[in-house]
């Protein structure tokens, strides 16, 4: 038996250290006039269960790949049907012992024979470049071994000039899932072992530069721009726009317009040496801190940020480019102006990008060690342990010379939640010494000794005002207090955007906007990582943490982005776009006009158009253009709005004022919408009263006949409503299936009152009838709604009165106890006919809205199937509430229906196919299947959504308290004619 002393060596894959044999690392660039030849596309592939069983004569000319099977570069295997992908949060899917990894260590062996075109360059140097290989790799050329690597988000070369030939080259690339670096490498995201970004080879002809670094800064003061571009070997840097023609390492200075996120304005130049013409896409700016103030170009920046994983559901972190520029053309018509590249550098490609489509960066090394901070009792965190520092020096090198010339990286970021340890120390002095023009970054030591930025992630709206009014509890070392006193706010991370929300995001932006120290955040995340799979019988839907077979997995906390998986916009994004939105609109209704205030941090309104909109009960009377003067950044205007034409009849009038583009830009077409606001334009909200004309009721056998309606004498329940049959009658509802925030997570210790929801059994609440009454016009039903095996209840009495063709119902709630918890809703549940598919409201909309998110919900008269008022969670639970509601109507195929009208105070509305129970028990959205009853809620109350699947709970004002309620609501029945 082969054995391996604990003492011996360790393999490379074992070693903490980076690897051997590769060269420097050195600047990224899409093209130059070298050659190169991409090595993508389908390889020989064979895994193993371990990372030495097979023999490695697959390296060799001539070996014998018959039997191996393909899989394509880019690409990792556990997406093309060899093993399978796993998912964990801060768990290491392995025994935790730095630097060992288990023998059960899958590895694949990769294949790939290349001639080289007939014009490759006999001179100069050759260099095999690997973009990103997860988690540890060897490779041979033509049966030589260049060496091997860790960092599985960062480039590796390898010179290998003297080894290529016209044809038949052999390239071997052995990959280990597990290495000395997965401990560096606790992400919270899928394992997703293979090559998974670009191999290329590059020609290097002689007089190439080994590497350049384009300092190109900006001065406010005098609007001039500064470059110096470093190379070695040196040459000449041509920018033909502004008349530069200047030799490497002399600088220059002329006037320019300079790069902003907002307005990312490149000069195309050329750095030539006598090797090789390098194109260039200068932006001057320059970034500091300035009196513990972030600024860029001499102005505080309000980050409007998101953190992004690269995510492809397909393809996991291989992501294309096409897909690399939907996400920021995304991104940017959302408002958002800020990516912080969650937690390693992405695909270079995807910063070529951000400069030229405007996003400010933070660049985060690939770095985590979670686990051990999680854990406190766990020995050898690698960030305190020196034999894993050359990795990270290595790691934070290959990040910074790699990206060191993106105008749209202005912070780098040393890695994510790895505690405290000396390595991060050594990582930040290397950073500073080489790339002094750029802040430093890093949330996870509370004393912040090698971070730039006070950084907190899911702080409480609470804790970050008290930092945004500089009164944050000191630390005990005055030294370091004054440090983080000294120091720009961020929250790195908040928001956390996992199924139905965030909530509280207007309350965070109002908190960003107030205190200068305060620059804003990143929401948690840009998208969910859902991975395809199939039921039994075909049907598509995306799978979480534990579908793979995984042995520890973290569930669907792995879903928790503004994206669903496909990439289309979850309702939290676009609730965030208009709360981050750049330019406000608030009106007056009695003057009669809009104030506008421009939000930008440096692009004035010539960009934008206004237009207004006047509309009545919802239908659109009259639009028309806005004159706004051009706005300065900070800048307001208060502007009349035209007279409302022909008076509101009564009825509620709404002006709604839109910022659109006013041309196409690079992101979105003309059109396209930046900010809105609505203004009340007079008529009253359509409330009514339960009406006053009611006819008498009468008993008659076993029934009550009230108006159109028919009851049953004995429990006053709603049997018949002119002709419509309900599937279920009205009557008082409370549950909702909880959505991931209401349960919250797992250390959240208090207040995770999904949870507490279904202890008490608010999912099973029985409805015990205390008297049924007919006085006059009005049947009363007095009732008492309460869960098996508790003594707290509701009482709940419904009032109903009619008229010919209404009927009208007042329900009174009454808790008869204390309830150790808020409400998850309260309001109504009735079932109605499968037919029903047809939804029409007038009201919020046109998307899903919560207590405490709602500010993308716009007034307005709407119209929507049933199927698509659902949002398809990856998880399923609570989603679909319209807010405001005066009135809404489902229909059938023949307009016949059910027609509900607020009566005290308008409603939420929700309707689907299924009920909050079967939401609640469903796993997956293909869990889902519609019955034979339209499920319909109408709401007095919704309890808030809050952030408590990773953060705080919903703001005090959100809660939904068992109180005395009191709300009326009209039903009629209503066909084709009316
Ligand atoms: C943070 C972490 C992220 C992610 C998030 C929860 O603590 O930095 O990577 O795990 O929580 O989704």
């Amino acid at each position: 038996m082969d054995t391996r002393p604990e003492d011996d060596r360790l393999p490379y894959y074992e070693d903490p250290s980076p690897g051997s044999g590769s060269l420097p690392a050195r600047a990224w660039y899409a093209a130059s006039d070298a050659a190169r030849l991409a090595l993508n596309g389908t390889w020989a592939f064979r895994l193993s269960g371990t990372a030495e069983e097979a023999d490695t004569g697959f390296t060799a000319d001539g070996a014998d790949a018959a039997g191996w099977s393909e899989v394509t570069v880019p690409g990792h295997w556990v997406l093309q049907g060899h093993g399978a992908p796993a998912y964990t949060n801060v768990r290491y899917p392995f025994p935790v012992d730095p630097p060992r990894v288990p023998t059960e260590n899958p590895t694949g062996d990769h294949r790939r024979v290349f001639d080289l075109p007939a014009d490759w360059p006999a001179d100069g140097e050759s260099v095999l470049r690997f973009e990103g290989v997860e988690s540890a790799a060897r490779v041979w050329l033509n049966g030589e071994e260049l060496g091997t690597f860790q960092g599985s988000r960062l480039p590796h070369e390898f010179a290998v000039g003297a080894l290529l030939r016209p044809t038949g080259n052999v390239l071997a690339v052995r990959v280990h899932q597990w290495s000395a670096g997965s401990y560096l490498e606790d992400q919270d995201m899928w394992w997703l072992p293979g090559i998974f970004r670009e191999v290329t080879l590059l020609h290097r002809p002689r007089q190439a530069p080994a590497d350049f670094f384009v300092h190109a800064g900006y001065d406010h003061a005098t609007g001039r721009g500064t470059l110096r571009v470093d190379a070695e070997p040196g040459g000449r840097v041509t920018v033909p726009e502004l008349g530069i023609d200047l030799a490497t390492g002399e600088e220059t200075a002329v006037p320019v317009q300079p790069w902003t996120a907002e307005i990312p304005r490149l000069y195309d130049g050329e750095l030539a040496t006598a090797g090789e013409r390098i194109p260039l896409r200068i932006g001057f700016r320059t970034v500091g801190i300035e009196n513990g103030v972030f600024k860029a170009n001499g102005r505080r920046i309000l980050f409007r940020g998101v953190n992004r994983h690269e995510f492809h559901p397909q393809a996991g972190r291989a992501v294309d480019e096409a897909t690399m520029r939907q996400d920021i053309l995304l991104m940017k018509q959302h408002n958002i102006n800020a990516v912080r590249t969650s937690h390693y550098p992405p695909h270079p490609a995807f910063l070529d990008l951000c400069d030229e489509l405007g996003l400010w960066v933070i660049d985060e090394c690939d770095l985590e060690t979670h686990g051990f901070c999680f854990f406190p009792e766990w020995r050898g965190n690698p960030v305190d342990d020196e034999r894993f520092t050359p990795a990270l020096l290595d790691r934070a090198r290959r990040m910074v010379e790699r990206d060191k010339n993106h105008p749209s990286v202005v912070i780098w970021s040393l890695g994510n939640e790895c505690g405290a340890g000396a390595g991060l120390g050594a990582m930040a002095r290397w950073i500073r010494d080489r790339d002094p023009s750029r802040p430093i970054h890093y949330e996870n030591d509370s004393d912040y000794p090698d971070s730039d930025f006070y950084s907190r992630m899911y702080a409480s709206h609470e804790e970050v005002e008290r930092i945004g009014r500089r009164e944050e509890p000191p630390l005990a070392d005055p030294e370091l207090d004054a440090h983080r006193r000294s120091l720009p706010f961020l929250l790195c991370e908040y928001a956390h955007a996992m199924g139905n929300g965030p909530g509280g995001l207007s309350e965070y932006q109002r908190l960003f906007e107030k205190y200068e120290r305060l620059q804003g955040g990143f929401v948690w995340e840009w998208i969910d990582h859902g991975l395809p799979k199939q039921t039994p019988d075909g049907r598509t839907y995306f799978g979480y943490g534990g579908d793979f077979g995984e042995e520890l997995h973290d569930g669907n906390f792995v879903c928790d982005g503004l994206l669903f998986p496909d990439r289309t916009p979850s309702p939290g994004l676009i609730e965030f776009k208009k709360v981050i939105e750049p330019v406000h609109i608030t009106g007056d209704a009695g003057a009669g006009t809009v104030t506008v205030t421009n939000g930008h941090d440096f692009a004035d309104t010539s960009h934008l158009a206004f237009e207004w909109v006047h509309e009545v009960e919802g239908e659109r009377l009259a639009e028309g253009r806005l004159n706004v003067p051009p706005l300065t950044p900070g800048e307001s205007a208060d502007v009349k709005l035209p007279p409302a034409p022909g008076g509101t009849d009564g009825g509620e009038a709404v002006r709604t004022v839109r910022a659109v583009l006013a041309r196409d830009t690079a992101w979105a077409a003309e059109g396209h919408v930046v900010a809105w606001g609505q203004v009340s334009a007079g008529g009253a909200v359509p409330r009514r009263a339960p009406a006053a004309a009611a006819v008498p009721g009468r008993r008659a056998g076993g029934r009550i006949e009230l108006g159109p309606a028919s009851f049953d004498a004995a429990h006053g329940r709603l049997l018949r409503l002119g002709g419509l049959t309900p599937a279920q009658a009205p009557r008082l509802d409370v549950w909702r299936a909880p959505t991931d925030n209401d349960l919250g997570a797992s250390w959240q210790e208090d207040a995770r009152y999904g949870m507490r929801w279904r202890e008490l059994g608010l999912d099973r609440m029985r409805h015990r009838i205390d008297g049924v009454d007919l006085t006059g016009d009005a049947l009363t039903v007095r009732t008492r709604v309460a869960p098996a095996g508790e003594e707290l209840g509701l009482r709940a009495d419904y009032r109903w009165t009619a008229t010919d063709d209404e009927l009208w119902l007042t329900v009174s709630v009454t808790p008869d106890s204390a309830w150790p918890c808020p409400l998850p809703r309260l309001g109504l549940r009735l079932g109605l006919p499968a037919a029903f598919s047809q939804a029409t409201w007038y009201g919020g909309g046109p998307g899903e809205a919560y207590p405490d998110t709602r500010a993308a919900s716009r007034l307005g008269r709407y119209a929507s199937t049933v199927d698509a008022l659902q949002t398809p969670y990856v998880r399923p639970q609570e989603n679909g509430a319209r807010a405001d509601v005066r009135w809404a109507e489902l229909r059938d195929g023949d307009d016949r229906g059910l027609r509900m009208t607020a009566g005290s105070a308008p409603f939420w509305f929700t309707a689907r196919r299924w009920t909050s129970e079967q939401l609640d028990a469903a796993e997956h959205t293909t869990d889902l299947a519609p019955g034979d009853t339209v499920w319909v809620n109408l709401d007095h109350g919704q309890h808030g959504i809050g952030s408590q699947s990773c953060g705080p709970g919903p703001l005090p004002q959100y809660y939904l308290h068992a109180g005395t309620a009191e709300f009326s609501l009209g039903f009629r029945e209503v066909t084709a004619e009316g």
